[in-house]
């Protein structure tokens, strides 16, 4: 069974999924920052550093959100970032942003699911994600087509929550995730579902190596993992 938002509805994840994000887009970045403490901006810049020598010109940011990975990812100096999203709520909070920073004559929003990319094969030299990947519907097919669309020796880096496995941080950090961390969300996003359905993605993600056998299995190579502030998150890379 799959970990959705609302359980009691009958729309599969990706509805949910859509819906729950449409939802809390007005408050996400905020919340995002405070709940992280301002952790979640360094793992961006740790991700990105990571395409550094690989020089991407064309990136392809998939669950861009409202866009701050894609935003990250201009310090690598790319010609063009797109960034797509299955919430038109959450692109359009990103579409002002890059507005007000000037930014939207090099990065470009799309409404898209990262299951059906609308983009032909071998055209990207990147393809990032940061903490999208654990809301897909279908995982292996998501990363299958962000395969499909990257360039042979193109990479992929992908940031993701993980599992801290070390006592006493794994205690500290369940009692936060998931007695604290649902609280103040749902305080402040008026959304009765969407910082419970964080912890308990998290949960069901297969994180670590689990996580690089399904990345081998779509055809990257050269899959590694590096842990994140005890293992909180989590970056996977590979390559085409
Ligand atoms: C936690 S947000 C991350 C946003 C952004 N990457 C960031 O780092 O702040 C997850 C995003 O994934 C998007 N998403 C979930 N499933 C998707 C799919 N199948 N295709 C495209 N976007 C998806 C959601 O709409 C949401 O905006």
């Amino acid at each position: 069974m799959a970990v959705v938002p609302y359980k009691e509805q009958q729309s599969g994840k990706k509805e949910q999924v859509a819906e729950m994000f449409n939802s809390i887009s007005k408050k996400y970045d905020f919340l995002n920052h405070f709940l992280s403490l301002g952790i979640d901006i360094i793992w961006r810049k740790k991700a990105i550093s990571l395409l550094k020598k690989d020089r991407p010109k064309l990136i392809l940011d998939i669950a861009t959100g409202t866009g701050d990975f894609a935003i990250e990812s201009l310090k690598l100096n790319p010609d063009k970032v797109i960034g797509v999203d299955i919430s038109e709520g959450m692109l359009n909070m990103g579409r002002e942003k890059l507005k007000k920073r000037q930014l939207d004559n090099k990065i470009e929003l799309q409404l898209g699911d990262s299951e059906k990319l609308l983009f032909d094969d071998n055209k990207f030299d990147a393809a990032i994600v940061s903490f999208g990947v654990r809301n897909f519907e279908d995982l292996e097919k998501g990363l299958a087509d962000m395969y499909r669309v990257l360039k042979p020796g193109g990479k992929t880096v992908i940031l993701e929550f993980s599992r801290p496995s070390k006592f006493p941080f794994k205690n500290i950090y369940n009692f936060y995730f998931k007695a604290i961390l649902p609280k103040i969300g749902r305080l402040v996003s008026k959304d009765k579902a969407a910082y419970t359905y964080l912890p308990e993605s998290v949960q069901a993600f297969p994180d670590g190596e689990r996580f690089l056998e399904i990345l081998e299995k779509v055809g990257f190579k050269n899959t590694q993992c590096k842990a994140l502030t005890f293992g909180v998150s989590s970056i996977y890379t590979g390559v085409k």
